[in-house]
């Protein structure tokens, strides 16, 4: 029989069983995952070593570059049934045609999966994730990952890299950018709601794609703060701070992990078999597919693991790798490991399985064009409602550091300069990692956004006053001159999207250029100055903080950027962002970040004459913004912080309550934030780590109580002997609006 004829019949039996199962009873999972088994089993048997060793290929189309090598061979290797998978490329069109090369041209027809960076957006561009982050939504966070996975399956996609779920604190490296900042439990939280997203409650629907936990693992501790470096730490430390996302993602049904660039504690990630397998298998019992970041297995080579590539080979599939990204080496050297007993066939069937599940699952076997519609592609790219979407995640990502004399919103009837070097970009606007984002004008400005809320742009007056970088300032007198006729000059500065992102680290965090000496200029003319930040990454803004009356980070807002910040501007929408990572005074100070530990010689600032404590000679152990700051039009009074009893047992339910009221005047949206102190443990704990947050919106003089609970379960951490318990003793807690203004309590755990 020719392989479609069988390919049928092998179908058709499925279906059949399947509505018999769907009949008699729909519910019993096991009988729905006995026929896939099944069907897999018997594909698996057709399947020759060469057309096993072919899932697990994966080959960029180079549609887009997001790696140093590509091999324009792809296809000739996909026609000879070597590729399973294929990512970059980005219309429902062209995953049509390349499907049916794999459908129609290759021997068993096994359908291909279609993967691509699907970050923050498809289309319709969402704000950077770290913008995301700040919103601490997380029901807006899946829906905008829900939103991406409309877009994307609609164009053909079948499977996003994301979401990145890197812890990290260092905001020198640039990927800082694509995750959820420097906090465990909100990056937990945020990984789970971003799978879910994604993926949707069932993976056969044509409108969910798998997700991809990335980049496994601690990736986001490099050295120095510098990409792909060194990444060195204690199995407490990797447990504690970097693996939780990762294993919240799976509690989330995260269908794929991706390794990471990095070494970790001399193994590089894509050879590590304690993460691969020890870990990740064999503790926490994940069933999808490792795929390796792009030619991650090669680099093994570079980074003094492997003699060379055939090598590179074994250590990643014996590690427990299942996909190669653009490497080749799979491709190239599986077949002769097998052959020279090196790797067993059936590490690679294995491998290949658990690639075929991910396809079956997605309904690719039953329709391989299933995702592949040009009319549903053109019906649901930038649906108004996905905009109206990005413009309220938007709204809601948005960080005000500063209002200094309620500067801030302004009124409709001002006279604005709006001055800046990303006052009318249409392109840094969505970031980096921005997918089929518009760059060509279809993101709306600042400059756009504020004329829209105007009604007209009879009030506002422009210039751009210099570029994002370099020494270039010609147009500053230009600048003065409409500052001087304006009622208050809003700055629009930052980075350009160029500067974070991957292989974006940087030294320096200032504004880049000439644009701190613009802000200067701007401020002899005596305007109030708000200034308007576009970055991907915490920046270090001393100077900027001393000289504007108002600052409000925006991130990389997407799309709908403009629109979302003129709402914020002139109070349409009160802002109510919370910073998930520490903004540090000076780069010196880095890492530096909330839940750092108390030391044997604590500096106390009440009393700086006392020499031998651990402090800087030249700036404060502070940060600038602490972790979960941010400010609002209103202001929040937090009181009545009590404890339901004063000891506890380790079964025992901790309740907390606390009064939370709205003493402005603007109605507003605040995240109560609660920390906890383990005071003492079989190891040094941190001064502060979060526990739980909520968001809640109050009206002026209305007030609410809200209540926490907590168990001994949110207590556990590795103690001496790497037991993960909770260990008795006295606790704190702290309630407040972030990580330093806060309420404190405490408890005893017996
Ligand atoms: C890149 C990135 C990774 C991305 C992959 C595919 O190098 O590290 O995050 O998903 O390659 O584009």
């Amino acid at each position: 029989m020719t392989r479609i004829i069988k390919f049928s019949v092998l179908m058709l039996s499925i279906v059949f069983i399947f509505s018999n199962c769907e009949k008699n009873n729909k519910n019993n999972q096991s009988e729905v995952d006995d026929v896939m088994d099944n069907f897999i089993d018997s594909l698996l048997q057709e399947m020759t070593l060469d057309e096993k060793i072919g899932q697990t290929v994966l080959f960029s189309a180079g549609w887009e570059v997001t790696g140093p090598t590509l091999d324009s061979n792809y296809v000739v290797y996909l026609k000879e049934g070597m590729v399973g998978a294929i990512f970059n490329i980005h219309s429902a069109k062209g995953s049509k045609e390349f499907q049916r090369i794999a459908v129609e041209e290759t021997r068993l027809g096994i359908p291909l999966l279609f993967g691509y960076d699907v970050i923050h957006g498809y289309k319709t561009i969402f704000p950077i994730s770290l913008g995301e982050s700040a919103s601490w939504d997380l029901e807006m966070i899946e829906q905008s990952a829900r939103v991406a996975a409309e877009e994307a399956s609609s164009a053909g996609l079948h499977w996003t890299f994301a979401p990145m779920i890197d812890v990290t604190r260092d905001p020198r490296w640039g990927r800082v950018s694509e995750g959820s900042g420097e906090d465990v439990y909100l990056g937990n939280q945020i990984a789970m709601a971003r799978v879910k997203g994604f993926q949707g409650d069932d993976l056969s629907n044509n409108n969910t794609i798998l997700a991809c936990a990335k980049h496994y693992a601690a990736y986001g501790a490099p050295l120095a703060g510098r990409d792909y470096n060194t990444v060195d730490m204690s199995e407490r430390e990797l447990r504690t701070t970097y693996l939780p996302p990762f294993k919240a993602a799976i509690d989330a049904g995260v269908s794929t992990f991706m390794t990471s660039f990095n070494d970790l504690n001399g193994i590089p990630a894509s050879g590590n078999k304690f993460l691969l397998t020890d870990i990740l298998r064999n503790e926490w019992n994940f069933e999808g597919f490792v795929v390796t970041d792009y030619t991650s297995i090669n680099e093994m080579i570079p980074h003094g693991f492997s003699k060379d590539e055939k090598h590179a080979g074994e250590q990643a599939i014996n590690a427990g790798v299942d996909m190669d990204m653009q490497g080749g080496i799979f491709l190239r050297n599986l077949k002769t490991l097998v052959e020279e007993g090196k790797v067993s066939e059936k590490t690679i069937t294995e491998a290949a399985r658990k690639i075929l599940v991910m396809k079956y699952k997605l309904g690719l076997f039953e329709d391989p064009y299933r995702y592949a519609d040009e009319e549903r592609e053109a019906a649901t790219l930038n649906k108004p409602e996905f905009l109206e979407k990005a413009r309220e995640m938007a709204r809601k990502s948005m960080v005000l550091l500063k209002n200094e004399n309620q500067t801030l919103p302004l009124s409709k009837n001002t006279k604005i300069a709006l001055i800046g070097p990303l006052v009318k970009d249409e392109n840094h606007i969505i970031g980096s990692w921005s997918a089929q984002g518009d760059r060509n004008g279809k993101a709306v400005s600042v400059f756009e956004g504020v004329t829209e809320i105007l009604g007209s742009s009879k009030n506002i007056l422009y210039s751009k006053g210099c570029e994002i970088e370099g020494e270039d300032k010609t147009y500053f007198n230009e600048a003065i001159r409409i500052a001087k006729q304006s009622d208050v000059v809003v700055m629009v500065v930052g980075e350009s999207e160029g500067m974070s992102g991957e292989a974006r680290s940087r030294t320096n965090l200032d504004l880049p250029g000439v644009q701190k000496e613009l802000i200067a200029e701007m401020k002899k003319t005596g305007k109030p100055i708000v200034l308007v930040l576009m970055n991907g990454r915490p920046l270090t803004l001393e100077y900027e903080n001393k000289t504007a009356d108002a600052i409000l980070e925006t991130w990389w807002p997407g799309t709908m950027g403009g629109l979302a910040i003129a709402d914020v501007l002139f109070g349409d929408y009160n802002p109510s962002g919370k910073l998930p990572i520490t903004f540090p005074r000076n780069v010196g100070q880095i890492p530096i970040f909330y839940n750092a530990k108390n030391t044997g010689r604590p500096y106390d600032p009440k009393t700086p004459e006392i020499t031998y404590r651990s402090r800087y000679l030249d700036v404060a152990n502070t940060p600038l913004y602490p972790f979960g700051y941010g400010l609002s039009y209103t202001s929040f009074e937090y009181s009545n912080l009590t404890i339901n009893k004063a000891e506890f047992s380790l079964n025992e339910t901790i309740n907390i309550n606390v009064t939370i009221k709205n003493t402005g005047k603007y109605k507003g949206e605040e995240t109560i934030q609660l920390y906890v102190q383990d005071l003492v443990g079989s190891v040094t704990r941190p001064l502060k780590e979060l526990k739980r947050f909520k968001k809640i919106t109050l009206t002026p003089n209305q007030s609410k109580n809200i209540t926490f609970t907590l168990t001994a379960e949110d207590l556990v951490f590795y103690t001496y002997d790497m037991s993960f318990k909770a260990e008795t003793g006295e606790f704190k807690i702290f309630v407040g609006t972030n990580s330093r203004d806060v309420l404190e309590n405490k408890f005893i755990l017996k």
